[in-house]
């Protein structure tokens, strides 16, 4: 199965695939990494895992779906069959979901519906709590909203300083991501409405 995974920053989530990929655990190839910013860190772990990568400026384009419509282009070049948003920071328009129906991923850290966008642990973090965690899902129209593949809770410890939180969830992202990947890749993931059922 050829993946590619658009991600826009620092990209631990796309090395942890890049390892599994190469654990033999996720059987499929990461065919290419795409990123929308020029100096995102992602680029250099890509390097290092010989991944080509490319850049596509979001400056270029009129607007989302003139953005979008390239990314789809440059993605069935590649026969890409699963694209993982990995810290893609862009909301993506209907017209990508359509093009990559039920085959689009994404990973948020907080349990969705709660703490939607951007700064969601930070967020859940001053808000006060208890509990937050992280979601994988299939990506729909709307952001951040849809069916749930997987999803992980993680107590607020009292005292807890936001980095550790933050350190906490990002541990519990790079293990649940590659399985979620996996389950995909080995065809066990049946989406029916907003519920997926994992096959054994
Ligand atoms: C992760 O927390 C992910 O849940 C969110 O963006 C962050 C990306 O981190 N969508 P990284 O670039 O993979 O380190």
């Amino acid at each position: 199965m050829n993946i590619a995974v658009l991600a826009s920053g620092t990209g631990t989530n796309f090395e942890a695939l890049c390892r599994a990929v190469k654990r033999g655990d996720i059987k499929g190839k990461i065919k290419l990494l795409v990123t929308d910013v020029k100096t995102s860190y992602v680029r250099k772990r890509a390097e290092k895992y010989n991944i080509p990568w490319i850049f596509v400026d979001p400056k270029q384009f009129k607007n989302r779906e003139s953005f979008d419509k390239e990314i789809i282009k440059i993605l069935k070049k590649e026969d890409v069959e699963l694209a993982v948003l990995a810290g893609f920071m862009r909301i993506i328009t209907p017209f990508f979901v359509r093009a990559f129906k039920n085959r689009i991923l994404n990973i948020h850290p907080s349990l969705l519906p709660s703490f939607k966008g951007t700064d969601a642990i930070n967020r859940a973090y001053k808000y006060g709590v208890k509990v937050t965690g992280v979601t994988v899902h299939f990506v729909d129209d709307r952001v951040d909203n849809g069916p749930i593949i997987f999803q992980k809770a993680v107590e607020i410890r009292e005292n807890e300083s936001v980095k550790d939180l933050e350190e906490r969830i990002h541990r519990i992202e790079h293990n649940l991501y590659p399985k979620a990947v996996k389950l995909f890749s080995q065809g066990k993931l049946l989406v029916k409405g907003r519920k997926v059922f994992i096959h054994s």
